[in-house]
């Protein structure tokens, strides 16, 4: 799995793919999978909650990027069909879960302390009174006081490298069993469903412009050769028309010459003619 974008090492993955085994899991934070993969794997069922647009300050997962493609392709890729992802954000989310239906909640959301407390308290809602909480960056300060100060030092079990894992969270759990409410899940999916249409058709919309763009800046490339072409032609007509009138001037001033020769030797010869009529030698020339 190490094509898949994450942060997960070897160790965490272990880990979390055994504490999901058999288990309904809740995933808070999938960026491209690669957890999600590691505990679908063994689990019977992740429900994978991302809103797949990055970190609100410190975006060190992907600058915003839009990461649901990718993480459906890591899915499809890895011939993954029992994840339910649920395309939101924690805090749009809350309402809609419904409470003590989950297993395990791995939390890998934002890590900043607001944020991890939204996340945990999401968990506590959703997992059983035998659930468990796997924290992921518990190196971070913010992560850790957010859990300690909700869940308490007596909460934590185990850790692997940064990835913590908790004692069932019992009482301090929401503590009932409601059904988790499908209803509103299969709409989430369905609208889920409309957004990567929605996503798909703006991507072709898009794809479509660049091929029009890149169609109309070849005909005016080609329609600015034609204007030159014309305009060479033009010049070459031009040129053929001054010459031609070059050569009719010369042929008019020649035959003017040759004009001019003939009435002189007209006139020589009329004067030779006169000369003879009164008796006087001809002259010759
Ligand atoms: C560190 S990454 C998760 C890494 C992932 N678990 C893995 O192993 O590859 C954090 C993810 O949390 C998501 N995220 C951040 N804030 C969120 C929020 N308020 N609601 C839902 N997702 C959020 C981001 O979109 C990002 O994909």
């Amino acid at each position: 799995m190490s094509e898949i974008r994450g942060w997960l090492t070897e160790s965490e993955s272990s880990a979390l793919a055994k504490i999901s085994r058999g288990k309904i899991v809740l995933e808070v934070g999938s960026f491209c999978g690669k957890s999600t993969i590691t505990m679908a794997k063994t689990a019977v069922k992740v429900y994978a909650l991302d809103w797949h647009k990055g970190d609100i300050i410190v975006d060190k997962s992907n600058s915003g990027n839009d990461t649901l493609p990718e993480f459906r392709q890591n899915l499809h890729d890895a011939n993954i069909q029992n994840v339910v992802p649920l395309v939101g954000r924690t805090q749009d989310l809350f309402d809609v879960l419904g409470n003590g239906w989950a297993d395990v909640a791995f939390i890998d959301g934002c890590h900043l302390e607001e944020s991890v407390r939204a996340d945990i308290e999401l968990a506590k809602r959703c997992l059983k009174s035998s659930g468990l909480i796997a924290l992921h960056d518990w190196d971070r300060e913010q992560v850790r006081r957010a859990f300690l100060d909700l869940m308490g030092a007596d909460s934590v079990s185990l850790i692997v490298d940064s990835l913590m894992i908790s004692k069932p969270i019992g009482a301090k759990g929401i503590g009932m069993s409601v059904v988790m409410r499908e209803d509103l899940l299969t709409e989430i999916a369905c609208l889920d469903q409309q957004l990567t249409n929605h996503v798909a058709a703006k991507r072709k919309a898009e794809d479509d412009i660049v091929a029009v763009n890149g169609a109309m800046q070849m005909a005016q490339h080609l329609l600015k050769k034609i204007n030159d072409r014309e305009a060479v032609v033009k010049q070459a007509k031009d040129f053929k028309a001054g010459t031609e009138t070059m050569a009719a001037a010369e042929a008019a001033e020649a035959a003017e010459e040759d004009s001019k020769k003939l009435q002189e030797e007209m006139r020589q010869a009329r004067e030779a003619s006169l000369a003879q009529t009164n008796g006087e030698p001809a002259k010759t020339e």
